[in-house]
Order: C-alpha cells, then sequence, then structure tokens
C-alpha cells in the first residue's frame, strides 16, 4: 500500500517522480501527490484517484520545474480520501513540506501539544502533525529537526522531507515502512521499493529502522534518529526493467500466473541435485544445525502466504518430521505465544514488508527463537532481520493478487522440508525422487495452462453467482483457501475455502441449486472421502467443479464441470491444483470488468497495521 519517490540531482525531477509514482501504482493507493522545490517555495499539486489524474492536472500548472522533489500514492489511514488529505503535507508557515507513508500512532497528543504553540490544522491526517512537530522544532538543521521529531514519534513511517530554509537537501528516514535510497552520479532516487529507482540506477540500500539519511546532490549522511552514525550496505540490485514490464499480456496476475513454469525453474535452478538427493540452500547453511535439530517450527504469515505456510506444515512434518504449527502473524504477536527452546519461527512473505508479519517475527526473536524467512523481495526488512532464509527468485510480483509467489513460496518450502528430511529421517531415494517429481512440476503446469480457455469457459458459466465455496482435503486444504482468496480478492465474489470434510459441520447450509462448489479432487490419499463430500453437494443440488487428475474415469461422472491437472506425488499437487483457481479468479474478475491488478481498497504490501 501507498509509496514515496524522491529526487535530488541535476535533471527536472517532475516527470522522473511521476513515472517513479507509476512504478509504484501496483502497491495499491486511493489518491496521490507531488511536490517540486522551488527558488519561492514548493510547487504542490494533488489529485484523488489514479495517478494519471495528477498528471493531467500537471500539465495545466505552471512551475515544477526544479530538480528537487517528493512524490507520494496515498492509502489512507487517517482523514478520507480527499484531496486535502492527499499528500504532500506542509506546516502552517510552507516552511517544512514531507510526504509519509506509515501511521503516526500519538499524533493526537502531538496535535494538541502543537495547537497550544498555534500551529492550526488544514486536514483530517496524522502525517499533518509531523510536517508541523519537524517545523516547530526546526532550529536551523531540517536533519536534526527530523531526528527530534522522530524521537517523539509512535507508530510507522517512511518519509521524505523538504525545507525553504534549505533547499538543496532531502531528508528521508523510516521505521516500519520500506524506505530505499538509489544512489546514482550526482543524484539519488528515494523510494518505496527498487521498482521506481532501476530505471536511473542498479546501486541503492535500504534504511533499517531509525535510520535518517540527509542527502544533497553530491552528499550522503547516514545515522540514526539519536545521532548514531550508519554505514548503508549498498547493493546491486537484481532488479530489471523488463521483469516489470506488462509485455503481450492484458494484466500483470495474467502474466504472472502464465510465467509460474519459468518462475519456479528459477526457484529450483542450483539448488536440487536429483542424482545425489541433494538440496543446496546457502540460506539455511549458517543455521543447519539449529534447523536439523528444532523441537518445533512456527510458520507465520498473512493472507497468500499463510496457506502456502500452511502447506509448508504438511510438508515439514511429512518430509522432515519436525512438528510445526501455523499462525496468522496478527494473532501470534499479540497473544504473548509460548516459544520454548528449540523454536524456529519461519516469517512466509512475498514483499518482505508485511507489518504484522514483521511485527510477529520481532516478538518471536524477542522470546530467543531462531529465525527464518521465505521471502521474494530481495533485501526487504524480513530478509534482513531473519537468522536465515530462502529467496524466491520468482522475479517481482506486481499484481495485488498473489500467483507465483505463492507457487514459489510452496516450491521453497518443499525443498526446505527435504533440505531438513535428508539430516534428519528422510532416505536418499525418497529424496531423490521427490526432487525428481519437483524437477517436473514447470512442465506440469505448463500442461495445466494449456487449458486456461476451457477454464475461462467454466468460469463465464458461474460468474453471475454471488456465493462459491472451495473445498480440499491434506495438502489441498490449504489450496481450497487460496482459490476462495483469489476469487473474492480480485473479482469481489463471496467465496469460502474449508477442509472438506468440514462442509457438514455448518456450511453443507448454503448450497442451493446450481451454487458453483468447486473440490480439488486429485488422486491422493483422501481421494474416496473427497468423492463422498461431491456426492453430499450434489445431493442438494449444487453445482460441482472439481479439479482432478488426468485419467480419472470416475469424476466425470459426478461434477458438473472437470479441470484436470497431471499426476503428481500427493504432496507437491497444490503446485498444480492451484493454476486452476488461479486462473478461475483471473477470468471472474475479468468477465466482471474489475481492476484485476489494483482491486478496490486493496494494497500490494500490507505495511500498516
Ligand atoms: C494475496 O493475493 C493478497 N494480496 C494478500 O493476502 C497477501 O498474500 C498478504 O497481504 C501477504 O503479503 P506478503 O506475502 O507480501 O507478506
Ligand atoms: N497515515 C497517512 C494518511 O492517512 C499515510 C497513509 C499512507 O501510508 O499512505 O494520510
Amino acid at each position: 500500500m501507498c509509496g514515496i519517490v524522491g529526487y535530488i540531482g541535476n535533471l527536472p525531477a517532475k516527470n522522473l517522480l511521476i513515472e517513479g509514482l507509476k512504478r509504484l501504482e501496483y502497491r495499491g493507493y486511493d489518491s496521490a501527490g507531488i511536490a517540486i522545490a522551488s527558488s519561492t517555495g514548493f510547487d504542490i499539486e494533488r489529485a484523488v484517484g489514479r495517478v494519471s489524474n495528477l498528471e493531467a492536472k500537471l500539465d495545466g500548472d505552471t512551475g515544477f520545474d526544479g530538480t528537487i522533489g517528493i512524490a507520494h500514492t496515498r492509502w489512507a489511514t487517517h482523514g478520507g480520501v480527499t484531496e486535502v488529505n492527499c499528500h504532500p503535507h506542509t506546516d502552517n508557515g510552507n516552511k517544512v513540506c514531507l510526504v509519509h507513508n506509515g501511521i503516526i500512532e500519538n499524533y493526537a497528543a502531538i496535535k494538541t501539544w502543537l495547537a497550544e504553540r498555534g500551529h492550526v490544522f488544514n486536514t483530517e491526517t496524522d502525517t499533518e502533525a509531523l510536517a508541523c512537530l519537524i517545523a516547530e522544532l526546526y532550529d536551523g538543521d531540517l536533519e536534526a529537526a527530523v531526528k527530534a521529531a522522530l524521537r517523539e514519534v509512535t507508530g510507522a513511517y517512511a518519509i521524505a522531507v523538504l525545507c525553504t530554509e534549505e533547499p538543496g537537501v532531502l531528508v528521508c528516514a523510516r521505521k516500519g515502512s520500506p524506505l530505499m535510497v538509489g544512489v546514482g552520479s550526482g543524484e539519488y532516487v528515494v523510494a518505496s521499493d527498487p521498482s521506481a529507482i532501476v530505471a536511473h540506477t542498479s546501486r541503492a540500500f535500504a534504511l533499517d529502522d531509525y535510520n535518517v539519511v540527509r542527502l544533497t546532490q553530491d552528499s550522503i549522511r547516514t545515522s540514526t534518529i539519536h545521532n548514531k552514525a550508519v554505514t548503508p550496505k549498498v547493493m546491486q540490485l537484481e532488479l530489471e526493467l523488463d521483469q516489470i514490464e506488462l509485455g503481450t499480456f492484458d494484466h500483470y496476475m495474467q502474466k504472472e500466473i502464465f510465467e509460474q513454469p519459468h518462475a519456479l525453474r528459477n526457484t529450483l535452478r542450483g539448488r536440487v541435485d536429483r542424482d545425489e538427493g541433494r538440496i543446496v540452500l546457502g540460506g539455511l547453511l549458517s543455521c543447519a544445525k539449529e534447523l536439523v535439530r528444532a523441537r518445533k517450527f512456527v510458520m507465520i504469515g498473512q493472507g497468500t502466504a499463510l496457506h502456502a505456510g500452511m502447506i509448508g506444515e504438511y510438508l515439514l512434518e511429512d518430509f522432515a518430521k519436525i512438528p510445526t504449527e501455523v499462525e496468522f502473524a496478527s494473532e501470534f504477536r499479540y497473544r504473548n505465544p509460548i516459544v520454548e527452546e528449540g523454536t524456529v519461527v519461519c516469517a512466509v512473505s512475498q514483499s518482505g514488508e508485511t507489518a504484522d508479519t514483521l511485527a510477529a517475527l520481532g516478538e518471536a526473536q524477542d522470546k530467543g527463537a531462531l529465525s527464518m524467512g521465505i521471502v521474494n523481495a530481495v533485501g526487504s526488512s524480513i530478509a534482513r532481520t531473519t537468522d536465515a532464509g530462502v529467496y524466491l527468485r520468482v522475479g517481482p510480483e506486481i499484481g495485488v493478487a498473489s500467483t507465483k509467489a505463492f507457487t514459489g513460496q510452496v516450491t521453497a518450502l518443499t525443498m526446505m522440508a527435504l533440505f531438513l528430511g535428508r539430516r534428519r529421517f528422510l532416505s536418499v531415494e525418497k529424496c531423490k525422487q521427490m526432487i525428481g517429481d519437483l524437477e517436473t512440476i514447470p512442465d506440469k503446469i505448463e500442461q495445466v495452462l494449456q487449458q486456461a480457455q476451457q477454464i475461462k469457459a467454466v468460469t463465464e458459466k458461474y460468474v453471475h453467482r454471488e456465493n462459491w465455496l472451495f473445498m480440499g482435503r491434506g495438502f489441498n486444504y490449504p489450496t481450497a483457501l487460496e482459490g476462495a482468496l483469489k476469487l473474492k480478492e480480485i473479482s469481489y465474489i463471496h467465496a469460502e475455502g474449508m477442509p472438506a470434510a468440514e462442509m457438514k459441520h455448518g456450511p453443507i447450509a448454503l448450497i442451493t441449486d446450481g451454487m458453483p462448489t468447486v473440490f480439488i479432487a486429485n488422486r491422493g490419499a483422501q481421494y474416496t472421502k473427497v468423492m463422498a463430500n461431491i456426492e453430499e453437494v450434489r445431493a442438494r443440488g449444487g453445482h460441482v467443479i472439481a479439479v482432478a487428475t488426468e485419467g480419472d474415469t470416475e469424476i466425470e461422472s459426478v461434477a458438473e464441470d472437470v479441470l484436470w491437472v497431471p499426476e503428481v506425488a500427493e504432496p507437491l499437487s497444490p503446485l498444480l491444483t492451484v493454476v486452476p483457481l488461479q486462473l478461475m479468479a483471473y477470468y471472474a474478475a475479468v468477465a466482471r470488468g474489475h481492476d484485476v491488478d489494483k482491486p478496490r481498497n486493496l494494497a500490494k504490501s500490507v505495511t500498516v497495521e
């Protein structure tokens, strides 16, 4: 959600900042704004809705020709989606101008203190309080004023700040919300993630919590809000611009669904050795002994990442025989969890910036857990604060609805379970066989994708229905949850996933004539049980859409529609059975005319609680 871009250099900042905001649109937002430093103060423009609305307004504006500026996409937390509440925000004297991602939790107390000193507030936002606080504390040094203000603040922030008293200076800071600095020659680009930086430079560093960076065109100083010097770890961004271009696809989600075979080949590359029955995961080696001797794993995450973690539970207990639990990160962080010796907490996250997951990780680390991450975004907060981890390597995921990151997470968890299993009780033979099966997954996903038009046709038969059920068992119970989440988050159709056996404990009351009920009915240990559940739905008029194994001759007699997946070992089956569900969600959203990549109210990375 939301995004920040800042620029200080020799080029006209306006278009560069707008292009940067467009690169961040996928993160989700509701309005946008820009400020360019000028000889008389700040040229500011704001617009509700898309960045293109802001661009259109700028076309009619004069000024905005400076080389230093800040820009923002807002995901409103305090104050309605109105032009007045759009960032950038300034103090009453228009001395300080800033943009902010996050929440200033103690903004009300700060506003009271400031009001007693004559400050007047023109917006409903928490952010305006920070702008006024920095102005109030300004005493000739913007960096010092920002630090003094942030020492008074509780909450989360990524900010970029300008001041009329110090033209040529840009100060940025972060706590809890991501922010990076791209290091160019004679210029710096500040942004929420690499996608807004790579067009200008491939060298960048991520700010850590409580970091403050003071930039001029030819200098950079990084320190903490308590004035402790920091040496930034500049890294080479692996991201290439073409990875974030849409290409010939209609939507990023569509591209990323069809990209999965290629993406998972990257996830597997150099990490699986079938002949030796070995898994090579460099990010686990430093803690391999502790991981192998773990007494318990706790998987934490939100949304799709949690669903992947749930499959991880089945995989770890099956291959490595390590007791594993799964928890919503948002629940784990607040329930004062018991974290005993030998506990490994594994955070699953595409962005590596999800606020609840990051906070839950910190809670677990404070309680002495060994921490690891299953993360896609290289250098993200979760990746940088864990003891070990496995990068997905599926490339940037732009669509808000997670697809290739989900299969990437499940693939990484499968490799981790085999890595640990081989160091525990898993035989070489079993490992070789599973690695061999895993290597066939990309090709098998390609086979599933070839049915796209059939899947589209089935979806369109039911797209007018407002309630769907998704059911699965064993490894595919989490897949059913994922299918339901995909459908509801982009088509806005209400959908519920559950273990197939759970249906009789209440949800079966929902079955109405013709109701679409999706069963994951691939060949597996509980196949006959799933078939029985299908009969129960049919007996009550439900229409069964079955995801089944090619060659199954029974399923067509009980299902209205069948979507086929190739034969595969049951532990790996979610990697195939999820693909028809992803495509159904995609085609349902397209049929309903929704913005597939930027669904309403949603953000790609939920960096606030
Ligand atoms: C998935 O389609 C959703 N966009 C959402 O549930 C997402 O999986 C969740 O917010 C977790 O994000 P993360 O993987 O970046 O931590
Ligand atoms: N809390 C601020 C507001 O509501 C910033 C929200 C965001 O991160 O975009 O304006």
